[in-house]
């Protein structure tokens, strides 16, 4: 019984796994609703190209520099003292991770939902 359940946890743990880009990578649905929310909700600041607006531009160039951990506790807790709100109410900090190796690596554009 008990090795039945371990097994079928590495089972769903390896499923998981294979459909992953990145050890952090979100479940395909999760990945399409943040990618719409990047291009929505962050790009009212930061420009519906991501190319800036209040918020400076988060393309790929502009943020060569700049470490994944350091854009993710960015958007996990903000900048205070400046528009920057803290996203940890609606993001994980896994979420957040994997959002800003997105950012660094080129930001998706939204797809069209697949509906089965
Ligand atoms: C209400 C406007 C607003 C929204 C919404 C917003 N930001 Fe920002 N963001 C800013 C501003 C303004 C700054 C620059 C703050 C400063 O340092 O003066 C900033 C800074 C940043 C930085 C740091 C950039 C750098 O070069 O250091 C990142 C990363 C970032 N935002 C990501 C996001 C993400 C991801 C979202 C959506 C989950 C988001 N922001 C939503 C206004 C916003």
């Amino acid at each position: 019984m008990a090795r039945n359940a371990i097994l079928s946890l590495t089972l769903a743990l390896a499923a998981a796994a294979a459909g992953a880009q990145a050890p952090s990578a979100p479940a395909p649905e999760r990945a399409a609703q943040l990618v719409r929310m990047v291009r929505q909700d962050c790009g009212s600041c930061h420009g519906m190209r991501l190319t800036g607006g209040l918020g400076p531009a988060l393309t790929r160039q502009a943020l060569a520099a700049k470490p994944p951990e350091y854009l993710a506790a960015v958007i996990i807790h903000g900048i205070p003292g400046t528009p920057m709100p803290p996203w940890s109410a609606l993001l994980s900090g896994a979420e957040a991770l994997w959002i800003a190796e997105q950012l660094a690596s080129g930001f998706p554009e939204e797809m069209r939902s697949q509906t089965p």
